[in-house]
């Protein structure tokens, strides 16, 4: 089995011999690269749906992993008993899913000795979420795949010094550590928000709301940090 990069990125950050929980597993291209590679000793691919939960069910039993692999129905970690996993990918996801998810079972999260996240829209509520719940965020990676950018990070218990608020947005590490793809990265950051401010723009009561207000100052620290690389 070959992964894209963005799959591939998120598998090289799960720690070797983990066992792992893929939430939201899909077509469990993840799982069954991870156990093939003998990276994880075993895994369990869990989705909400069951056209994909049928898929990765199919998926598994053409790779013949079964033994290794468990395949389950259900909603977020409601398809784990606590301690059963040590480090859980979510991928592919929105930020608030992944923060129900992650919040929504304290018993089980607070067993995890990883998360690997990688939320397709608001990712700073998610640095957020895991700076006040106690999570470090111990690596981030940008991905750019068919032209999109996706951002992954991953985190272990442990507190963080609060950082400036455009961090959260930025990602503080692919900050620290200059990541090759940050400009392009930054860009589309800006793009968006701009193109969220131009939509405001038409409405007066939009202009004058606390929200436009607060997307100008993050349009302004972005701009700030960008001038800066
Ligand atoms: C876009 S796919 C991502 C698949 C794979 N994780 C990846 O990154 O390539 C999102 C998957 O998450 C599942 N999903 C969404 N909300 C979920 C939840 N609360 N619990 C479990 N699975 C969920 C969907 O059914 C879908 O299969």
């Amino acid at each position: 089995m070959r992964l894209g990069e963005r799959l591939q990125t998120i598998a090289d950050m799960v720690p070797e011999a983990s066992i792992l929980a893929d939430i939201g597993t899909d077509h469990a291209y993840l799982p069954i690269y991870l156990v093939e590679q003998k990276r994880v000793s075993r895994a369990i691919a869990g989705d909400i749906h069951h056209g994909p939960f049928l898929s990765a069910k199919n998926a598994v039993a053409d790779t013949q992993l079964e033994q290794y692999i468990a395949v389950r129905q259900g909603n977020g970690l409601d398809v784990l008993n606590p301690g059963e996993a040590d480090v859980v990918v979510i991928a592919g996801m929105g930020g608030a899913n992944i923060i129900d998810i992650l919040s929504s079972r304290p018993e089980i999260t607070a067993k995890l000795k990883r998360v690997i996240l990688q939320p397709m829209i608001a990712a700073s509520l998610v640095r957020i979420w895991l700076y006040k719940n106690n999570w470090k965020i111990v690596a981030e990676e940008l991905v750019e795949e068919e032209g999109k950018m996706y951002q992954i990070i991953a985190a272990e218990p442990g507190t963080d010094c609060q950082i400036e608020a455009v961090l959260y947005e930025i990602g503080p590490l692919l900050w620290k550590n200059k990541h090759p793809l940050l400009k392009r990265h930054i860009q589309e950051l800006l793009r968006h928000l701009r193109g969220v401010l131009s939509a405001m723009a038409d409405s007066k009561e939009a202009v004058n709301s606390e929200k436009y207000k607060a997307f100008t100052k993050k349009l302004n620290d972005l701009e700030d940090k960008m001038s800066c690389l």
